[in-house]
């Protein structure tokens, strides 16, 4: 089915009119920005000189900039906006709940409703027995606060020594000092700060088209599986406390394993008594068709499942730790004197809280992963068209998670030179033509918000052809390309 137009009836009329700002305050706020603001993950010689992309406004699947400009939104804001903009039942939800109780702690034995509500309403959503949740801020705060579980939970067993994480090349996991750790994209890391590498260990990233030349498929998947349990029997399995990873990776570049890899390495985990932590912050809530992908996409059954950006549809911030009743049992059964002594001021927030329950009503009424499953295989196919073009490498990801990665060489797979900045140029082109897509290195990611039409998805490809097409023709002229 198609989504229903039940979600943009819902919308107020506000468009570009209404967000354009007169040229002196836009000027003042992009000053303040510059003079005052931290971003998130900042290069300060480009910021310098290229400031912010202020966005004052935002409807449906667009975005606006100060001067009234629309944009068409192919990153969901960031892989979160999964509704969409300016959906009055969410907002309508967060104000009647902040009317109600905006909070109230929720530490050791004080609760909340909504936070109660959506506990029980993950649990039903969730696969197989997970069916206990913690609270968090984020996605970075719920892998954390996973890692402090489970140390919990295997000393609670008489597994003190079992703290070891093993992660992979290239995955993301967050932003915290240990989860920046546990994310494997050391190109993304900066020299300047500092990492916990005993604590975790990396395997091997399980990008199929990098894989070694002259391998196949199952060939490459058995190598990372050997590889694996070679680091396993190396460290000792007694030191292995768990094995985190994202199904499909997303901001490594959306990275696509081997078939058949996760139900091997769920093998290895089981076979070691490690515990298996499956990252769905991005993968989860629709993005891939299902609540979650692990099961029902992937045949896993993870011990854990972590989520967040989706799971309010980007509306308030909010984690969770999804994980077992197996793992409830012996957390049931600790002595008196073992606290878990871990939580947040915010942890279940009332009001964000009920954003996520209102996320999950309208995923259910107007079948969010439906639309996704009938039209993310359209979105796959329309990008896949990009590869006649010769510096389009590799397309790939699935349903609503997709990305583009540019090469100097289709044949041989060469990378351009860094200083091209190939990703940043057809990044700057889409956006210059009214699509934003986001860059990373040599690559271009897309994950829109669900409710992108047949119609949003041939405009995001005509668009991208078209910057691509462009930044062919600037690397030409810049020497870069013969
Ligand atoms: C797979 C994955 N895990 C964790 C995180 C961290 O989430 P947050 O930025 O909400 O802390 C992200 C963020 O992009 C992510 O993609």
């Amino acid at each position: 089915m198609t989504v229903s137009l039940s979600a943009d009836a819902r919308l107020s009329n506000a468009g570009a009119r209404d967000f354009a700002l007169p040229e002196d305050e836009a000027k003042a706020a992009w000053e303040a920005d510059r003079q005052h603001l931290l971003h998130p993950w900042t290069n300060f010689a480009s910021f310098k000189e290229r400031g912010s992309f202020l966005v004052s406004g935002a409807r449906g699947v667009h975005v606006y900039d100060t001067t009234g400009r629309q944009y068409l939104d192919g990153m969901a804001g960031l892989w979160c906006v999964n509704l969409g903009y300016g959906r009055e039942d969410i907002v309508e939800a967060i104000a009647d709940q902040a009317r109600r109780m905006p909070y109230f702690t929720p530490f050791v034995d004080v609760g909340s409703l909504p936070a109660a509500d959506l506990a029980k309403e993950i649990a039903r959503i969730a696969p197989g027995d997970l069916n206990h949740v913690f609270f968090t801020c984020g996605g970075s705060t719920a892998n954390d606060s996973a890692v402090r579980l489970i140390h919990f939970y295997h000393a609670l067993r008489g597994k003190k020594d079992k703290r070891r994480l093993l992660v992979q090349m290239d995955s993301y996991h967050g932003s915290t000092y240990l989860t920046h750790s546990m994310s494997g994209r050391h190109t993304a890391r900066s020299p300047l700060l500092n990492f916990e590498t005993e604590m975790v260990q990396t395997l091997r990233s399980p990008n199929t088209y990098r894989r070694p030349e002259g391998m196949d498929e199952a060939g490459f998947l058995d190598l990372l599986i050997s590889e694996m349990e070679e680091r396993i029997l190396s460290l000792g399995a007694d030191t292995i406390a768990a094995f985190f990873a994202e199904p499909l990776m997303g901001a490594g570049g959306v990275i696509v394993p081997p078939r058949g890899y996760h139900a091997r390495v769920q093998g290895l985990c089981r076979k070691y008594d490690i515990l298996y932590v499956s990252d769905e912050v991005v993968t989860g809530f629709g993005r891939l068709g299902h609540f979650f992908a692990s099961a029902e996409h992937f045949g896993l059954e993870p011990d854990i499942i972590i989520s967040a950006k989706g799971i309010t549809s980007g509306y308030q911030p909010l984690g969770a730790v999804i994980y077992s009743d197996r793992m409830q049992a012996v957390l049931n059964a600790a002595p008196e004197e073992a606290w878990f002594t871990n939580g947040f001021t915010y942890s279940g927030h009332p009001v964000v809280c009920a954003a996520a329950l209102a996320t999950i009503r309208a995923m259910e009424a107007e079948d969010i992963c439906g639309h996704v499953r009938e039209n993310g295989p359209k979105f796959e196919t329309a990008l896949k068209s990009l590869l006649d073009i010769d510096i389009v490498g590799d397309v790939r990801g699935s349903h609503f998670m997709m990305c583009v990665e540019a090469v100097a060489d289709q044949k041989t797979k060469e990378l351009f030179a860094p200083k091209a900045d190939v990703g940043h140029r057809i990044a700057d082109h889409a956006h210059e033509l009214g699509l934003i897509a986001r860059s990373i290195g040599n690559l271009i990611v897309l994950s829109p918000p669900l409710i992108f039409t047949e119609d949003h998805i041939a405009e995001t490809a005509a668009t991208l052809r078209e910057a691509i097409t462009r930044t062919r023709a600037d690397l030409k002229a810049d020497g870069f390309l013969a």
